[in-house]
């Protein structure tokens, strides 16, 4: 029989077994792809020792396909809690070296199991990716695996955070498990998704297209925009996991964290006061604006280059942290279109759910006409953004830094869709459509009988300036008190944080209803 000490020892080897993974092999094979194994990435991840591990005995119960013959501790996966600046967080890391991170049943079981942990303490979930997929030889009890952590990333949804990491492959049906997390962070060149790989689509289509160009970063950062962040590395993108959480609370009942600053409330930018170009059809970049207001010119952005027409982004202002919307001038003029409808209304979402309060800037000349819009279902898609803004009941700040043109006045978070505090700079110009369509609309037979070139042009050019005077201008909207106030630009950060102060004990709830029927 064994003394306590030998038991002790015999614990401390298998703990010692457990950190070998698949064997140093496929350790080394792992690295030499430029690759972490599941266990560094996880040191990274959570403050200096603090991270808990559950389950690194369990392995797999199968018995087919010689696996009878061959097991591992942890089955490939290491899952536990940990600190993030000091702040509870549950994560699982997928380990390829064990059967290629391949989900198993018992694999499944130890997510699920983690999942469940972070629902009963409210904490937020962190899946870092890098699988084969369904492990081949457990058939169906894998898929089933796979059905339990979506239910519980359906259950966990706008209630904890979710935030998942692709860092190799992730395949098949195994994508839908971050597609159903809030974010996506991938790396480039060392990861990618696709629910079918190249050779099935070539069997299936005919198509030849690479690994990368079906489903690297670059084409879901880009093209498809499910990544909402792609970092050059795995350490970058870990970094950037921690600066997200930063921003985060939580779960849906807390505020994130205040980061006090010293950046003073009442700063002035000479800078905003010129910003706006004299020409109201020259372009500007917004996030120059997001700079000079927000706290240390810092702010994240999310899916920089997915519908770069429009901003979404995280920042703050005196420390609260706060989601920007905000049309780009710089790209398509601003235009709201299929895609940036959809990336606003889902960053709009998410920040509801999670208590972030929502700055709205303002500067679209409207919807993208065309066929391809309406064919792409840009009525739907609109609505969505529509829906979402006017379903929010976080603290709701807009400003109108120029134009606010149609539909899309009503849409960017007005006054009418419960925006507690709508502002507009002096330059705003708020009007059904631009001056030069609306002269076209108005003025058109008068125009065509007009037959001297000159004389048309001058009399255009008349019309659109009265249009101009009378409508290009906050001042009408204000009049009806939609517009709060017409703020001096370069006072814009201090306003912000007034309006958001003043806000901070807001209380509006909506109807009760079993859940919306949002235009999906
Ligand atoms: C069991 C697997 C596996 C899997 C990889 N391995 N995928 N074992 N089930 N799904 C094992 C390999 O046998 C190998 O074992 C080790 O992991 C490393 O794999 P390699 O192929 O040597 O690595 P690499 O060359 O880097 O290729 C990685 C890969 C490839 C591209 C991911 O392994 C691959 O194509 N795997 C199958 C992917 C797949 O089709 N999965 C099912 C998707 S459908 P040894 O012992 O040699 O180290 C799916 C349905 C989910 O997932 C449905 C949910 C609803």
């Amino acid at each position: 029989m064994s003394t306590n000490k030998q038991k002790i020892e015999d614990l401390l080897e298998r703990r010692k077994q457990t950190k070998l993974g698949g064997g140093e092999k496929r350790i080394e094979a792992q690295h030499k792809k430029g690759k972490l194994t599941a266990r560094e990435r996880i040191d990274l991840l959570v403050d200096e020792g603090s991270f808990e591990e559950f389950d690194m005995f369990v392995s797999h119960r199968a018995t087919d396909f010689g696996l009878e013959n061959e097991s591992y501790y942890t089955d490939g996966v290491v899952t536990g809690h940990g600190l993030i600046d000091g702040r509870q967080v549950y994560v699982f890391s997928q380990d390829f070296t064990i059967f290629g991170g391949s989900l198993s049943e018992m694999y499944a079981a130890k997510i699920c199991k983690i999942m469940d942990m972070a629902m009963k303490n409210g904490a937020p979930v962190i899946g870092i990716n890098d699988s084969g997929g369904a492990r081949i030889q457990e058939g169906v009890l894998s898929l089933a695996g796979y059905a339990d952590i979506f239910q519980r990333n359906i259950m966990a949804s706008g209630v904890i955070p979710q935030i998942s990491a692709i860092f190799g492959p992730c395949a098949g049906g195994a994508v839908y498990s971050p597609a159903l997390t809030d974010f996506n962070i991938m790396t480039k060149n060392t990861s990618y998704m696709f629910v079918t790989g190249p050779k099935v689509v070539k069997s299936v289509t005919g198509e030849e297209v690479s690994v990368e160009n079906l489903g690297g970063a670059s084409v879901h950062s880009t093209k498809s925009g499910v990544a909402h962040f792609v970092a050059p590395n795995e350490h970058e993108g870990i970094a950037l996991i921690r600066k997200l959480l930063s921003y985060l609370p939580q779960n849906n009942i807390e505020d994130a964290p205040i980061l006090p600053t010293n950046d003073p409330i009442d700063r002035l930018e000479d800078i905003l006061n010129e910003i706006i170009p004299d020409n109201p059809n020259k372009a500007y970049d917004v996030k120059d604006v997001i700079h000079a207001i927000v706290d240390d010119g810092d702010m994240l952005e999310v899916q920089p280059n997915y519908a770069s027409n429009i901003v979404t982004a995280f920042a703050r202002f005196n420390g609260q942290s706060v989601g920007i919307i905000a049309n780009q001038p710089k790209f398509l003029a601003g235009v709201l279109d299929c895609n940036s409808s959809r990336k606003a209304a889902r960053f709009v979402r998410f920040c509801d759910a999670f208590n972030i309060p929502i700055l709205t800037l303002v500067d679209v000349p409207g919807f993208l006409p065309g066929t391809a819009q309406e064919y792409g279902g840009i009525i739907i898609h609109g609505a969505k953004l529509l829906f979402a803004y006017g379903e929010a009941t976080v603290p709701k700040v807009t400003i109108i830094l120029r134009k606010a043109y149609g539909g899309a006045y009503d849409v960017m978070a007005s006054k009418h869709l419960r925006g507690d505090l709508n502002y507009a700079w002096p330059m705003a110009e708020i009007a059904v459509m631009g001056a030069k369509g609306a002269i076209e609309v108005l003025n058109g037979t008068e125009i065509s009988k007009i037959k001297d070139d000159k004389a048309r042009a001058e009399f255009i050019a008349a019309k659109e300036e009265e249009y101009r005077e009378k409508f290009a201008n906050p001042f009408i909207a204000a009049k009806f008190g939609y517009i709060d106030d017409v703020i001096e630009p370069r006072n814009t950060r201090f306003r912000i944080i007034r309006a958001f102060q003043s806000l901070a004990t807001k209380k509006v709830s909506n109807p009760p209803k079993k859940h919306s029927n949002i235009p999906l």
